[in-house]
């Protein structure tokens, strides 16, 4: 048990602020223009119960905007049809990733023929199509204002698009973007689609008898890669079983990790590899080189991550231990349906999570740098930003770190003009537990060194992703 002063990060925000402006120690970038804009589970409580895990909480936007050296920011309630429920009822009224409303034997039933899926936005803000959503685990991303952050109700997917089940972490080239369902069924199908000027279109569809819990996908410049972790769910027994969605999932590690990858243009499959089982949420890069498409992921032995991720150890101060080693799957292509047998290549002695890179201009290609936060000796939560320089094995690692500071993920924000792709910041919310307030902090993304950090006048809990846009009112693509 360690000694929990982070766990103000697991505690829900009710205050909405509006256009705050923010006190700053050090200064910030003249060039800095645009919105970081970012999701987060942040209320755990509606009427008498608490949500169980981590990944449940009710979505809330924020908005840090800057503009001529100044940061002002803002919150609001997404308002999906999960937290316009609760409000209206004073209850769980739709299912999350590890909790179920209430129902009757009655209503039980009926959930089984008139599903209610989760809209929930809590994971990640990102562009699909032409257009800036709040997206989690289901294919119901919410459109909002980005000035406002008003909600404006659901993306709605071209009708061939069918699943009940997608990622939160669709890709984009610079030309169409790119994700997935999973249609359960009796015959289920991973259904890869990719977005053309807001139009979607199935790209290939890949039958599975038990689909896998999936976080992410990959991509190269080329290629779309499915990896298939052993954490596999009969489709009945999600229907039937009554149980919350993530508890109906079974590990199989004999299975292994299995990876398919298709062509982004022809949506053929171009090969297939075989690795020994691992876990994973995210997917760092993909690129092909020397014959192969290599794909780097943040590998965790077993699902075990799942339950320590539970809301209740989470407060109470057991580790978290929600960092992963970073590994590079090399899968020959040019060798049709044939199986190759491969396995991961350690990168890094230093784990880590919530991986960034230089997207923008290095996506699909062969990359150098990637940040994330990792948790250092001690500590039962991210307490570190990393840097990890891939030219040389192993990676070496730089940090910052703060006493009684827990960092969120480090968005890098390139400087315009730069080439280099680490010639920018970092932007990263992080918990003071020492004034039991968040600040925006700011980082030289070579050196790791302080650049300015912005003071929020309460707390931000704990969250997963977000971006930065240049413009929000029109993005073409992240940056
Ligand atoms: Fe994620």
């Amino acid at each position: 048990m360690q000694v929990n002063e982070y766990a103000l990060g697991f505690t829900s925000l009710n205050e909405e602020v509006d256009a705050q402006s923010l006190p700053i120690t050090g200064e910030l970038p003249a060039w800095l223009s645009g919105s970081l804009l970012r999701t987060a589970p942040t209320r755990y409580e509606v009427g008498e119960r608490t949500y169980t895990h981590w990944f449940d909480g009710l979505a809330m936007l924020h908005a840090f905007s800057f503009e001529a050296g100044a940061v002002s920011y803002s919150n609001r309630f997404l308002h999906s049809r999960n937290f316009c429920e609760a409000e209206a009822k004073g209850r769980i009224s739709r299912s999350e990733f590890m909790t179920d409303p209430c129902r009757t034997l009655f209503g039980r039933v009926m959930s089984v023929f008139f599903p209610k899926p989760t809209e929930n936005g809590n994971v990640n803000v990102t562009v699909l199509g032409d257009q800036i959503v709040a997206l989690t685990e289901t294919p119901m991303p919410i459109r909002f204002d980005t000035r406002t952050l008003s909600s404006l109700g659901r993306l709605k997917y071209d009708r061939a698009v069918k699943g009940q089940i997608s990622t939160a972490h669709p890709h984009h080239d610079g030309i169409s973007g790119y994700s997935y369902v999973i249609h359960m069924k009796r015959r289920s199908v991973y259904r890869f689609f990719v977005d053309e000027g807001g139009h979607q279109r199935v790209l290939a569809e890949l039958p599975v008898k038990e689909p896998s819990y999936l976080h992410s996908f990959g991509m190269s410049e080329n290629y779309l890669i499915l990896a298939e972790f052993p954490l596999r769910v009969h489709p009945l027994r999600l229907a039937l079983s009554g149980k919350p969605f993530i508890t109906n999932y079974r590990w199989h590690p004999e299975l292994g990790t299995v990876f398919t990858v298709v062509n982004k243009k022809t949506g053929k499959v171009e090969a297939r590899a075989k690795a020994p089982a691992c876990f994973c949420f995210h997917h760092v890069n993909a690129f092909e080189v020397d014959g192969a498409v290599h794909v780097d992921l943040l590998a965790y032995p077993d699902p075990g991550i799942i339950d320590r991720l539970k809301l209740d150890p989470l407060r109470a101060g057991n580790s978290g231990d929600a960092v992963a080693a970073l590994h590079r799957f090399s899968i020959p292509l040019g060798r049709g349906e044939q199986v190759s047998e491969i396995t991961g290549q350690q990168l890094c002695p230093t784990s880590l999570e919530l991986p960034r890179f230089d997207y923008g201009r290095r996506a699909g290609k062969p990359y150098r740098v990637l940040w994330g936060v990792g948790q250092g000796e001690g500590s039962g939560w991210w307490d570190t930003i990393l840097r990890l320089d891939l030219t040389t094995f192993p990676a070496p690692v730089q940090q910052w770190q703060e006493a009684g500071c827990y960092p969120g993920e480090p968005v890098f924000v390139p400087r315009p003009g730069g080439t280099a792709e680490d010639d920018g910041i970092l932007l990263s919310v992080v918990l003071n537990s020492n004034t039991g307030t968040s600040f925006l902090l700011v980082l030289d993304a070579v050196s790791l060194s302080e650049v300015a950090r912005a003071a929020v006048p309460h707390h931000i809990p704990f969250g997963f992703h977000g971006n930065h846009f240049s413009n929000p009112t029109n993005p073409s693509q992240l940056q």
